[in-house]
């Protein structure tokens, strides 16, 4: 029996609703698999915690992470609670940084019968790779002076090496899928930063000959993903451009609560972390109407990582079944419940004989 040991971190809000119906779904596949099990190791960190105990997690949290297959993680965030900088901070961001997770893939497709605001949506399929450690999101920066002469100042900082790693990545995915990388840009030197991201760009691309490429002003990009997005494959952004980006991605999918993530170290010195696009929701938790599909397809994501490819690959094609069906929730025009909705999957996955036939080892 090949078992993995995952740290679950459901964290605030809708990320305690929706971590625990993935995990059903995810006990359900290794029932079906027969050969595998998930061992899975719960952390009560989150903003509760925070009150509790002065901190996100315990002074030795990342040590006791590190010996873990995977992350798996809901969100962070109680602002009601808990300033966000610093709850994000102590936990999401720490997690990312300390592992060295530098790549977030972030995919997005179009599914059959939901609800996306795009009039005539076609059969859009693409994966933001997102630099995901530096950029906009350095810590170089502060606040000085007060009251009406305060300043606050921001420093991007864009290293050779995190930028062309990010490169590196998209174009190593493009050429796995239909050898197109496009690259959200900032190119007329205004921003500093993006010059110096094209030069990186422009180099790494001549590694590369078999991958057609195209550039991008973040603006313009951010306005193609609404009204062309059946053109791109795959696109890398800065920290921030890709965070914005990947909720577009979501949006025109039909919610954000549908989009998954990986945060990906990607020498495989640490763990890496699984958790949706989506944030912690305060404004309908506690309802049990979260969209769990964005947290399920995480759980796919997490299962390409551990090298289960194949029962991913079911997942993705249960779940687009039974969204197909018209078993979701009001996020995405319809009325079932999380519950509803993970049951569904699920019984799907339980009554579909012929892959417990295909994955019994
Ligand atoms: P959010 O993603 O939590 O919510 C944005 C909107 O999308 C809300 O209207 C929400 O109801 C809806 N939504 C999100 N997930 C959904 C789901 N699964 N089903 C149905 N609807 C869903 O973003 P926000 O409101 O900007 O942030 C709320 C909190 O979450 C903040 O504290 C923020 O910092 C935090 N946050 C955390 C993460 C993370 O941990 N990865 C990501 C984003 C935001
Ligand atoms: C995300 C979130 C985070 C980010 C926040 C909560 C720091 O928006 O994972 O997309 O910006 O990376
Ligand atoms: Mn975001």
């Amino acid at each position: 029996m090949k078992t993995f040991d995952i740290a679950v971190i459901p964290g605030d809000g809708i990320g305690k609703e929706v971590v625990p119906e993935a995990l059903s779904v995810l006990n359900t596949l290794a029932e079906i698999h027969g050969g595998l099990a998930f061992q899975f190791t719960q952390f009560p960190w989150n903003c509760e915690y925070y009150i509790e105990h002065g901190q996100m997690m315990p002074e030795d949290g990342i040590q006791i992470l590190q010996g873990f297959d995977a992350i798996f993680l809901g969100a962070v965030g109680n602002p009601q609670l808990v300033p966000d900088h610093v709850s994000l901070w102590g936990l999401l961001i720490k997690i990312r940084r300390e592992f060295e997770q530098s790549i977030n893939i972030r995919p997005a497709r179009y599914f059959e019968g939901l609800q996306s605001p795009l009039v005539h949506p076609k059969a859009f399929d693409f994966i933001v790779v997102r630099e995901n450690s530096e950029g906009e999101y350095s810590e170089v920066g502060g606040r000085i002076h007060k009251d009406e002469d305060e300043i606050a100042i921001q420093n991007a900082v864009f290293t050779r090496k995190g930028t062309e790693r990010a490169m590196r990545y998209a174009f190593d995915l493009a050429r796995e899928r239909n050898g197109h990388v496009t690259s959200a840009t900032k190119s007329n030197g205004i921003v500093h930063s993006m010059p110096f991201w094209d030069e990186v760009f422009q180099k790494v691309k001549v590694d590369y000959p078999e991958v057609k490429t195209a550039s991008y002003h973040i603006d313009a990009l951010a306005a193609y993903f609404v009204t062309r997005p059946e053109q791109f494959d795959v696109v890398v952004a800065s920290n921030l451009f890709g965070d914005i980006l990947t909720d577009i991605g979501g949006a025109i999918m039909g919610s954000i609560g549908i989009a998954p993530a990986a945060n990906i170290n990607v020498n495989g010195k640490y763990p890496s972390m699984f958790e949706p696009v989506h944030g912690s929701a305060p404004d309908i938790y506690g309802k049990g109407i979260a969209n769990p599909v964005g947290q399920i397809w995480t759980a796919k994501m997490m299962l390409d990582h551990l090298g289960e490819v194949e029962l991913g690959q079911k997942l993705l094609e249960v779940m687009e079944a039974v969204l197909a069906d018209g078993i979701k929730t009001v996020d995405i025009g319809g009325i079932a419940t999380t519950k509803e909705v993970t049951q569904a999957i699920i019984q799907r996955l339980k009554n579909d004989k012929k892959v417990g036939r295909k994955l019994a080892r």
